[in-house]
């Protein structure tokens, strides 16, 4: 997927465009032949309960197609019919190959058995991972976590992927509830060591309704992982920013 996507591309397009609208699209990558220049993105949700079932929601209302996957797919009929066409079931396989981004939300626990048992199918695959540790379901994973940052250890066990944490600091409640909201949207923090990776993923936070933060690359992760200041933070991306002393 990634050599699909083109940086010149998004100059031209720039160049190419008369209004702000236009312009606010060229920031987005767009899609080369094998997609057309519409934009949009096929994704594979592996994790399809609140958090995943809350943002792949998202991503469909904003016109994404969204292939939500689950060990027992049958359970995710309701959801997908009530999302439309956009929207379908299948396995956790079927997922990883549908999508050109992957959206990982499943207990952090199940984050080492995925990663080994899909590593062929994940690999260069752009991967969004909203998992965070918790000792009480996740057991000793989670002391790792503690220990090293989530970014760097979701990397250790999605290894070979273009990873990006997004997604982990607030309830799927709050993101059902504020998205799209008037400005000023409420901040998304991100992060991610593949500079590609982390401007597909700032597309998708915009495309669910919220304002990307930039944080850093995967070491930074752990600035809002579970415990840290940057996370439980429903606030605009200017008060996030000041909070975790980032740039304006
Ligand atoms: N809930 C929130 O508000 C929230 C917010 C931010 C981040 N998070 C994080 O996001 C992750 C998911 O949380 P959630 O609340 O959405 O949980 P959830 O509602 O229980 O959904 C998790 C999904 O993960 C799937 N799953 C579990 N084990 C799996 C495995 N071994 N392989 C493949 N899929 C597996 C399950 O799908 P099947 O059983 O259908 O296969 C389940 O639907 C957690 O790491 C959590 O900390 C949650």
């Amino acid at each position: 997927m990634p050599k699909e996507y083109s940086v010149d591309c998004d100059r031209r397009v720039v160049l190419a465009a008369g209004s702000a609208l236009i312009l606010g699209a060229a920031l987005w990558p767009m899609r080369s032949l094998a997609q057309g220049t519409d934009g949009k993105l096929r994704i594979g949700v592996i994790g399809s309960g609140k958090i995943g079932g809350t943002i792949g929601g998202l991503w469909v209302k904003a016109g994404h197609s969204v292939l939500f996957s689950s060990r027992h797919p049958e359970e995710l009929k309701g959801l997908v019919t009530s999302l439309g066409a956009l929207a379908q079931a299948g396995t956790v396989e079927q997922a990883i190959a549908f999508g050109d981004v992957i959206f990982v939300a499943v207990p952090y626990g199940a984050l080492p058995q995925i990663g080994k048992d899909y590593a062929a199918a994940l690999k260069n695959k752009i991967v969004l991972d909203a998992c965070n540790a918790v000792a009480a379901r996740d057991g000793a994973i989670a002391e790792e976590v503690e220990r090293d940052g989530i970014g760097v250890t979701s990397q250790k066990y999605l290894v070979g992927t273009r990873l990006v944490r997004s997604f982990n600091t607030m309830s799927y409640m709050i993101f059902a509830r504020e998205a799209n909201r008037p400005d000023p949207k409420l901040a998304v923090p991100i992060a991610g060591d593949d500079a590609e990776a982390v401007k597909v993923a700032a597309g998708l936070v915009r495309d669910a309704g919220f304002d990307p933060v930039v944080v850093g690359k995967l070491a930074d992760a752990r600035r809002f992982q579970r415990g840290n200041p940057g996370y439980g933070q429903p606030v605009s991306a200017a008060e996030f920013k000041q909070k975790l002393n980032l740039a304006p």
